[in-house]
């Protein structure tokens, strides 16, 4: 039996309000590189973490009954990553295979079988993709636009925080559809990428805007016929007032009140009304039986060129925490990556 070091990133205690570096720490600890006898586990080497925004809520102290993935302080995060078997309990993967789905924010990963998503078949595009792109935020830009956003071919979209790890891939596929896109960012140097990068037809700072009803009407006269819905708060109260009817607004995620602990209101629902404006939640994690279909449609693309993934790269496990923390202030240009290992 073999006994390594295995660096690990903890929670230190539950987090309220914003999440600061020091709630994370680094440990050092030891893992076993041995199965457990008749264990379906998989032994895994981490080589890139997701910071993902869904994090800081399995930071949160729990009333009622505990998400099965939320933290413990003491223990490592969770997340999504790509990794490499270094020995397997399931006939389904072997020694070496590279795979994407939940692990442990450590070196070296004993997980149940049905943690790992998928085994990944091409090599030819970078790996860190399969945390992004080719990972949960690609199955989530391309399900919430076509599946519950239902998108039709040149309609006027706008999506928030969309130099993001998911609002990139938004605005290019929406392109893709030939619709008119504008996109929201908080700083020049994002919404240049937008506009210059990715093809968006345009794109606004919103910490610039001090009315975002106005500056929503200056770029959709005619209205808004799918909000891509990342960031809630007061772009969500203004979207509604410049929606079109039946309008979509596919609600994939809220952050701007993730760390509040008293969230804003939202204050002009009438316009579902009138507008016959559809809002519809949804998780990635209902769509993974889409992947297959995700991959053939979007892989020439990167192939081609056709479409670009911007990814803001960490290395080593010691940078996870300002990786992680930096979600929230916007530090990150592109999807955030945290390098443990190279292949
Ligand atoms: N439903 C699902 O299955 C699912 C899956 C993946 C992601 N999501 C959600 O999708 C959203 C985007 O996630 P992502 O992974 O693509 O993250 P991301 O956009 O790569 O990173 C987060 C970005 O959010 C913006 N932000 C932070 N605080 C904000 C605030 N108070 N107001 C407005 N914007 C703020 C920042 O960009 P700026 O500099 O532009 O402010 C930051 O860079 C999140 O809400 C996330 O929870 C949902």
């Amino acid at each position: 039996m073999t006994e390594v070091k295995n660096k690990q990133v903890i929670l230190r205690d539950y987090v309220t309000g914003f999440p600061k570096e020091t709630d994370l720490k680094i440990v050092e600890g030891t893992i076993i590189l041995n199965i457990p006898e008749g264990s379906n586990h998989v032994l895994l080497k981490n080589l890139y973490l997701s910071c993902d925004p869904f994090m800081r809520n399995l930071m949160n102290k729990k009333d009622g009954p505990k998400d099965t993935l939320s933290y413990t302080p003491g223990y490592a995060l969770g997340g999504f990553g790509v990794s490499k078997v270094v020995e397997s309990g399931d006939p389904k993967y072997k020694k070496g295979d590279l795979v994407w789905g939940f692990t442990q924010w450590e070196e070296y990963s004993l997980v149940p079988s049905p943690k790992i998503l998928f085994k990944i078949e091409h090599t030819d595009v970078p790996l860190t993709y399969y945390t992004g792109i080719l990972g949960m935020p690609g199955v989530t830009a391309y399900a919430g636009l076509y599946e519950v956003g239902s998108l039709k071919k040149g309609e006027n979209v706008f999506v928030s925080a969309a130099s993001g790890a998911v609002g990139q891939l938004v605005g290019q596929f929406a392109k893709l559809a030939d619709c008119y896109v504008v996109g929201s960012a908080g700083t020049k140097e994002k919404v240049d990428l937008l506009k210059n990068k990715f093809g968006f037809d345009d794109g606004f700072n919103y910490k610039e805007e001090p009315d975002l009803n106005a500056a929503l009407k200056r770029y959709f006269p005619e209205g808004i016929d799918v909000y891509f819905e990342n960031v809630g708060g007061k772009t969500l109260d203004a979207v509604l007032l410049n929606m079109r009817v039946h309008g979509r607004i596919p609600a994939c995620g809220m952050i701007s009140q993730y760390n509040l602990t008293e969230h804003e209101g939202v204050t002009n629902l009438t316009s579902i009304i009138y507008k016959r404006i559809r809002i519809e939640g949804f998780n990635s994690s209902d769509y993974y039986h889409l992947y297959p279909k995700f991959l053939e449609f979007v892989l020439p693309h990167i192939r081609e060129g056709k479409i670009v993934y911007v990814e803001d790269i960490a290395e080593g496990l010691e940078n996870g925490p300002s990786a992680l923390v930096g979600l929230f202030s916007g530090q990150n240009v592109g999807k955030q990556v945290l390098v443990v290992a190279h292949e």
